[in-house]
């Protein structure tokens, strides 16, 4: 037995000694039966008075741990012991998984670059905001967001993605997951069928049918959402589009087909519900504007700070229709009554000072380079590959001729230290995408990802499933 005493420590001796005897009593370190040393031995070893040791040797026997066998001595109870979550082989477990985890590359998409987060800046503006704040600010607000903030935006998303938008039509919400969910739950009350793209991301597709939408899949081909598969017969409330990127597969959706959509809705009396989540890292030609701008009344905008800052900070917006505005804010005073103010503050000063627009200049230099590497370690390590998609935000699709990334492969490709994604897993209507893999290499160093991909080439050399 190995206790540890420490003096400093705000426990008591009796408590660390009592918990330690006690934790090595539940893990099977003493076993039932085993005889304790005597507690003038154990009160020298461990240089604690005697007294100490009676007197958790007594508590022990009053909880059952501990037995006393006249003229034999003190013993383990049987039936003591347990495994806590605190034991000592739990906590080795967690470490090795831990250890071996860090090993791990994880091509995991839509994982921004958390060692870039700015946090000087970020800190030092929630320092000043915190002093500097009237005592108001420490009340309750509206619930659609500070209106300092919604004027930030606006002027953002104009310059940056065309957005056309008075600033009573945003809404802060905690992140896209938080907007889908309210637009969800207004939209389906009339209406449960939602079109989805056909790969679609699976969180957010989730979203819908948690709230019990019918999902409708719509096929992606290279130009984006095919709208002649729309239903006329029975509509949707809403269609869920991702045109700027689409996720996983990374085209951009043309014009003719964006014309299409709008003019589907306006016929059908649904609306298009676009998701823009990574559009500002465009790494070549011009960023496309978003489909909003084109019919700001049928078009309900998603944007989000998880990828451009970190999806820590739980920020997003909606922008909507003005015939919606009240609705939305009515659910979501009564869902979380409104999103922080502190930090609506700081993301304000932080847009008005022009931190972002230098952050997102400094992190698109950043995901290109990344980018480039992984592209050029594929062509390397797999001659044969395509990559798909436009060469934008923090994934690509990489396909491969004569390839099924089945179950199987994925875990091989794992035991060989890598997690890879295929993008079957984001398909309703299965087998279109089997020979595909998707990706993410925001999070991931130049080095990493090169060693990542050198290790899926050793994986899938030696596969023989
Ligand atoms: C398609 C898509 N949109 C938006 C988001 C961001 O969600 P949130 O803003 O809630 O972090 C994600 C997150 O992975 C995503 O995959």
């Amino acid at each position: 037995m190995w206790f540890q005493i420490d003096r400093s420590n705000d426990k008591t001796l009796t408590q660390q000694v009592y918990e330690q005897l006690r934790q090595f009593i539940l893990n099977g370190d003493m076993k039932k039966d085993e005889k304790l040393p005597s507690t003038r031995e154990l009160a020298s070893s461990l240089g604690v008075s005697r007294n100490i040791v009676l007197e958790v040797y007594d508590q022990l026997v009053a909880e059952g741990y501990l037995i006393v066998r006249p003229r034999a001595g003190t013993f383990v109870a049987p039936g003591s012991l347990f495994q806590t979550s605190g034991s000592k082989e739990s906590l080795q477990k967690e470490e090795f998984i831990h250890n071996k985890n860090q090993d791990i590359i994880d091509f995991r998409a839509a994982t921004p670059a958390m060692d870039h987060f700015p946090r000087k800046t970020w800190g030092r503006l929630a320092k000043d905001i915190c002093f500097d704040v009237p005592d108001m600010i420490f009340g309750y607000q509206s619930s659609d967001g500070l209106p300092e903030l919604k004027e930030e935006i606006s002027r953002y998303i104009l310059r940056s993605r065309g957005v056309v938008c008075q600033p009573h039509q945003i809404m802060i919400t905690s992140g896209a997951t938080q907007a889908l969910s309210l637009i969800t739950e207004i939209l389906m009350r009339d209406n449960q069928n939602v079109a989805v793209e056909d790969p679609v991301t699976d969180e957010m597709r989730t979203i819908f049918s948690y709230r019990g939408a019918h999902l409708c899949p719509i096929p992606v081909d290279d130009k984006g959402i095919q709208p002649e598969f729309l239903s006329e017969e029975s509509p949707p409330g809403f269609v869920f589009v991702l045109p700027s990127h689409q996720f996983p597969m990374g085209v951009t959706l043309t014009i003719q087909r964006r014309i299409q959509l709008i003019e589907y809705a306006r016929r059908c009396n649904s609306y298009i519900v676009e998701d823009d989540y990574d559009s500002e890292f465009t790494y070549e030609g011009t960023p496309v504007h978003s489909v909003q701008g084109l019919d700001p009344e049928r078009v309900i905008y998603v944007g989000t700070f998880s990828k451009i800052l970190s999806p820590a900070l739980r920020i997003g917006y909606i922008v909507l229709p003005t015939g919606l505005v009240d609705e939305f804010k009515k659910l979501k005073w009564y869902t979380d009554r409104h999103h922080p103010s502190l930090e609506q503050l700081i993301l304000t000063r932080f847009i008005r000072e022009g931190y972002l627009d230098r952050h997102i200049r400094k992190m698109k230099r950043i995901y290109k380079q990344r980018r480039e590497a992984l592209v050029n370690s594929l062509k390397r390590h797999f001659p044969g590959c395509t990559i798909l998609g436009h060469a934008a935000g923090m994934h690509l699709v990489a396909e491969f001729p004569n390839v099924s990334f089945t179950q199987q492969i994925i875990d091989w490709v794992c035991k060989h230290g890598v997690k890879i994604y295929s993008a079957e897993q984001y398909s309703l209507l299965k087998g279109s995408h089997e020979n595909k893999i998707v990706l993410g290499y925001g999070s991931l160093s130049v080095e990493v990802i090169e060693e990542g991909v050198r290790r899926i080439k050793e994986a899938m050399v030696s596969f023989s499933g």
